[in-house]
């Protein structure tokens, strides 16, 4: 049987996986038989307890049903945007009454997709080329935590070789069309911003990657501060007591902490800050219901919520963003203008990373062929527009494709292993 080799694309918000043989095209792994499409995996994991209290895992879309099924209760946990956290210098989580490293955490959803990809292509894939954002963080220790991690955790998950290759030329090797020019690949994805320029000579001879450049804004930061600009006015935002006594500011920007829920709710100092200012506010609806809100983890449907209402903005106009917590009601309405101020870092981001990027290769905007757009971020009409006006609405392409990295890294880890 011809050795098959992977690409892996693990994503902080979706993963994907392409196989490769020695002659055709990459092509893209069911890995999750409850996602649709199946060859895209919400990085998510589900920590809970069946109904008799034995321990139960769940990855990918299954992790969400189970979350909103059992909720999170106990030592329970929902896990998401591990790339997010991956390189944070606390290496451990209480998970299910057991201390895991962080390592064993993200192993457990590279062994998930290995073992379904294995299964579907028939055979044990030994050597896969995994991909790594321009940058996972800004300082560059936690970077290189983060890159050690996900080493580690192909490792433990059953692969005996990795390479890693970085997502955006990935990405470019996917999307390019063999033409002769220069092609950028834009790749806003949940947790990061990465831009490559690559030129193809045209013809046999290899593009050359002339430069990369990347930021920590996407998606995530997106849901975010949406939330933070216009949606906590039900979390108490503007009540006050006393002689001008507020919730702390602090405490608000949790409200839509993605990563952090599963360990807010245990931090000591969290919950001394909720306790006083129960007690200050002499115990105020809006308050105890705020307590609950984050003590009883209903943060990780009110954040899905809100991720699913931006996603409706890129093709509506307005939507309602709707939660039902415990005591706790959001009813808002949110118009695409309103998105203004809330996109505004990413479009600058975006700028910056073409800047550097082009800097990097010597090249002005001008000496662009093709503009490509990857990622689901890339999918906000805000984005398109922005490359149009930059660089003129006939050289830009895509439409956010979820899986052209991991079928880019399918392509390299072709050659890497098997040319
Ligand atoms: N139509 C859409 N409009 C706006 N945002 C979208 C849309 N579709 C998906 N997204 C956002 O795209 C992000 C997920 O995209 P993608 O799967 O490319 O990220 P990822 O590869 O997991 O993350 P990263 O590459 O940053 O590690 C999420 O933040 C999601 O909310
Ligand atoms: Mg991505």
């Amino acid at each position: 049987m011809d050795e098959l080799v992977y690409g892996l694309d693990f994503g902080t918000s979706n993963t994907s996986l392409a196989v490769s043989d020695r002659k055709g095209p990459a092509r893209l792994v069911p890995i999750d038989p409850h996602a649709d499409p199946p060859t895209v995996l919400p990085t998510q994991l589900f920590f809970g307890r069946d109904s008799r209290g034995a321990p139960c895992v769940s990855h990918g879309a299954m992790a969400r049903k189970d979350l909103i099924r059992q909720g999170v209760k106990g030592d329970g946990r929902f896990l998401f945007e591990l790339k997010a956290v991956m390189g944070f210098p606390v290496r451990t989580t209480r998970l299910l009454g057991r201390l895991f490293d962080l390592e064993e955490v993200v192993a457990s959803v590279v062994r998930f997709v290995k073992e379904n990809a294995d299964r579907a292509v028939g055979q044990r894939v030994r050597r896969v080329m995994c991909g790594l954002p321009v940058r996972f963080n800004d300082d560059p220790e936690i970077d290189a935590r983060a890159e050690a991690t996900l080493a580690r955790a192909l490792e433990i998950a059953g692969f005996e070789e990795h390479a890693f290759s970085l997502e955006p030329v990935a990405a470019d090797a996917a999307s390019g069309t063999g033409e002769a020019g220069v092609s950028v690949a834009v790749d806003i994805g949940g947790g990061t911003l990465d831009v490559s320029v690559v030129r193809r000579p045209g013809g046999s001879t290899p593009p050359e990657v002339l430069g990369v450049a990347g930021r920590v804004e996407a998606g995530r930061n997106v849901d975010r501060r949406l939330i933070d600009e216009r949606l906590l006015l039900p979390f108490g935002r503007d009540l006050e007591w006393g002689d001008g006594h507020r919730i702390p500011p602090w405490v608000l920007t949790k409200v839509g902490a993605w990563s952090e829920f599963h360990l807010l709710a245990d931090d000591a100092d969290f919950r001394r800050a909720l306790a006083r200012t129960e007690v200050d506010s002499r115990r105020h609806p809006t308050v105890l219901a705020l307590s609950r809100y984050f003590l009883e983890r209903q943060g990780y449907s009110f954040v899905r919520e809100v991720e699913a209402r931006k996603i409706d903005l890129s093709e509506q106009e307005a939507v309602r963003v709707r939660f039902v917590g415990v005591d706790l009601l959001v009813l808002e309405d949110v118009r695409r203008e309103h998105l203004g101020p809330v996109l505004e870092p990413l479009l600058r981001a975006l700028d910056a990373c073409l800047d550097e990027a082009l800097a990097r290769a010597g090249l002005r905007d001008a000496d662009v062929t093709t503009v490509e757009r990857i990622g689901g971020s890339a999918r906000i009409p805000a984005i398109g527009e922005r490359l149009a006006a930059r660089f003129g609405r006939e050289r830009v392409r895509g439409a956010g494709s979820l899986t052209a990295v991991a079928l880019g890294l399918g392509e390299l880890a072709r050659q890497r292993f098997l040319g």
